[in-house]
C-alpha cells in the first residue's frame, strides 16, 4: 500500500484521470472525487495526507470543499488548482488555509514539488493530536507547536526554504524557538543526514572562538600540539548554526565574511586554505540593524547573512499557541516524570493567559516542568503557576493592562468553550453582537479554537 494518499477533487473526469495517472506513477496512492459530498466521504473514510482541489467545480466552489475537508481534519494540506486569470481567488484560497496553488495548465514537475513541500510542512506542523502517540514523540525529529497564524507562516517559510542552500537569518527574543527552527531547517533539507554543528558565539571567549570556528595547525600557539579541525570543517556537507551571531567580535566578523563569500578559510597558523561546503544558519536576539548603526556589527556581514530572514514572534503576540504548547509540554513531562497530569484548573489557566512571558516558550516550558513536578493531583492548581519565584511584573499603563486582560480573558473563554461563541458570550454575560465586536477588536477567530 502506498505510504501517502492524495485526494484529488475535480469535476472534469478527464483531468482527474490524468492527475491520478501522474500521481500514481510518482508512487502516491490516489482517490478521486467529483463533488463536495464525495470529497467529504473520502476524507472521513480513510486517512488522506493531502488534497488537490480544483477551484471551479461546476456548481460548487473549491474553497467551500476545502473548508468542509478542514472541518473534518484541519491538518490536511490543500493545493488549489486554478484557471489562468483567477489568481485573486487562488490568493483568497491561500488566505483561508490552502497550502499553495497552481495555475492550469501546470507543469507536472511543479505539482510534484509542491506536494513534496506540503507534506514536509505538514510533518512540521503536526499538532499534538496528530502524534500517533506521546511515546513516539521522542523519535519525532523535531516537534514545533504552531497554531497561531504567525507561527504557521514561519513553518510555511521553513518548508519552502529547507530545500535550498541559502543562508538563513533567524531573529527572535530569547526562548522563542530559534534553535528549534534552525534544527528543523537542517532536518527537512537534503543535508539532514549530515552534521548539524551549533556554536554559541556569545558563550566562547574571543581568543578561543577563532580556533573553535576555523581550527588550527600544529604549533599555531602554545599548546597546539597537533592540527585541530574547526567547526566549519566539522560541518562540511552539513549545516553550521552560528547562534548569537550579534555577539561575535568584530575581528572574527571579518574572517567570517570571507568564509561566507568564498567558502574557504585559513586555519589559525595555517598557510593552506581549506574549502568547505556548509549551509549557514545564524540566529540573534539583538536588533542587528541597530548594532550595525552603532558600529558593533559589520554592515557587509549583515547583508551577507540577511538572505532569508525568519522572525520568531514573542509568545505574548501569539497567545493562541499557549494552549497547544501546554498540551505539548504536559505530554512531554508526564512521560519524563511518569506522571499523569491531565490539565490545569481554570484559575491556573487564567494566570498563564494573563502573564506576559518575557522568557517566551522556554519560560512556559520551565513553568510547566515545575508545576508537573510539584503537582500532587492530576490537575495543576494556580498556586503552582508563576508562584513564589515569579518575577515582579512591570507596571503597564491602565489602557494597555486593560486590553491585555481583556484579550487574555476572551482567549481563555474561547479555549474553554472550544470556540463556541454562544457559550462564551453567555459565560461572559455579554450579548453575542457585543462579544463579536470584542473578537474583531483583537482579531480573534472562534474557528481557530475549534481544534483543541
Ligand atoms: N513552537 C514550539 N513548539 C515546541 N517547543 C518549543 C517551541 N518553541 C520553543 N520550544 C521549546 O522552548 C525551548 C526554547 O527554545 P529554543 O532553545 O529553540 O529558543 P531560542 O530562541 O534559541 O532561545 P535563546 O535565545 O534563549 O537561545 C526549547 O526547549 C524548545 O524545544
Ligand atoms: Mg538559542
Amino acid at each position: 500500500m502506498p505510504a501517502t494518499t492524495i485526494l484529488a477533487v475535480d469535476d472534469d473526469r478527464n483531468l482527474l484521470e490524468v492527475l491520478k495517472m501522474r500521481l500514481e506513477s510518482a508512487s502516491y496512492g490516489v482517490i478521486t472525487a467529483m463533488n463536495e459530498s464525495d470529497a467529504a466521504t473520502g476524507v472521513r473514510e480513510q486517512v488522506v495526507d493531502l488534497c488537490i482541489i480544483d477551484l471551479q467545480l461546476g456548481e460548487e466552489d473549491g474553497i467551500s470543499v476545502m473548508k468542509n475537508i478542514h472541518r473534518i481534519n484541519p491538518e490536511i494540506p490543500v493545493i488549489i488548482l486554478t484557471a489562468y486569470g483567477s489568481i485573486e481567488s487562488a490568493v483568497e484560497a491561500m488566505r483561508r488555509g490552502a497550502f499553495s496553488y497552481l495555475t492550469k495548465p501546470f507543469d507536472p514537475q511543479d505539482l510534484l514539488q509542491q506536494i513534496e513541500n506540503a507534506l514536509v510542512s505538514r510533518k512540521l506542523v503536526s499538532g499534538i493530536k496528530n502524534l500517533k502517540s506521546r511515546m513516539e514523540e521522542r523519535y519525532d525529529f523535531v516537534h514545533i507547536v504552531a497554531k497561531s497564524d504567525k507561527m504557521q507562516n514561519v513553518l510555511m517559510l521553513v518548508s519552502r526554504i529547507a530545500g535550498t542552500d541559502s543562508t538563513v537569518y533567524i531573529q527572535g527574543e530569547s526562548g522563542t524557538g530559534k534553535e528549534l527552527v534552525a534544527r528543523a531547517i537542517h532536518l527537512s533539507g537534503a543535508r539532514k543526514d549530515k552534521p548539524f554543528v551549533a556554536i554559541n558565539c556569545a558563550a566562547i571567549p574571543e581568543t578561543l572562538l577563532e580556533s573553535e570556528l576555523f581550527g588550527y595547525e600544529r604549533g599555531a600557539f602554545t599548546g597546539a600540539i597537533q592540527d585541530s579541525k574547526g567547526l566549519f570543517t566539522q560541518a562540511h556537507t552539513g549545516s553550521l548554526f552560528l547562534d548569537e551571531i550579534g555577539n561575535m567580535p568584530l575581528s572574527l566578523q571579518t574572517k567570517s565574511l570571507r568564509v561566507l563569500q568564498e567558502r574557504q578559510f585559513y586555519p589559525v597558523g595555517g598557510s593552506k586554505p581549506v574549502s568547505v561546503d556548509v549551509r549557514v544558519i545564524v540566529a540573534t536576539n539583538l536588533d542587528l540593524k541597530k548594532e550595525v548603526e552603532e558600529g558593533r556589527f559589520r554592515e557587509d556581514l549583515f547583508y551577507r547573512i540577511h538572505v532569508i530572514p525568519i522572525v520568531l514572534p514573542p509568545l505574548r503576540e501569539r497567545k493562541e499557541d499557549i494552549y497547544p504548547l501546554i498540551e505539548h509540554f504536559l505530554g512531554k513531562f508526564n512521560v519524563k516524570m511518569k506522571k499523569n497530569v491531565t490539565g490545569l484548573t481554570p484559575a491556573a489557566m487564567q494566570r498563564i493567559m494573563l502573564h506576559d512571558w518575557p522568557g517566551n516558550v522556554r519560560e512556559l516550558e520551565n513553568t510547566l516542568e515545575f508545576a508537573v513536578a510539584m503537582s500532587e493531583a492530576d490537575v495543576i492548581t494556580e498556586d503552582l503557576i508563576l508562584g513564589d519565584n515569579r518575577a515582579p511584573e512591570k507596571f503597564k499603563p491602565y489602557k494597555e493592562a486593560k486590553a491585555a486582560f481583556e484579550k487574555g480573558y476572551i482567549i481563555s473563554l474561547l479555549e474553554l468553550t472550544k470556540g463556541n461563541v454562544s457559550k462564551a458570550s453567555e459565560l461572559a454575560g455579554k450579548y453575542r453582537p457585543d462579544f463579536y465586536n470584542i473578537l474583531r477588536k483583537y482579531d480573534l477567530k472562534p474557528e481557530d479554537f475549534k481544534k483543541t
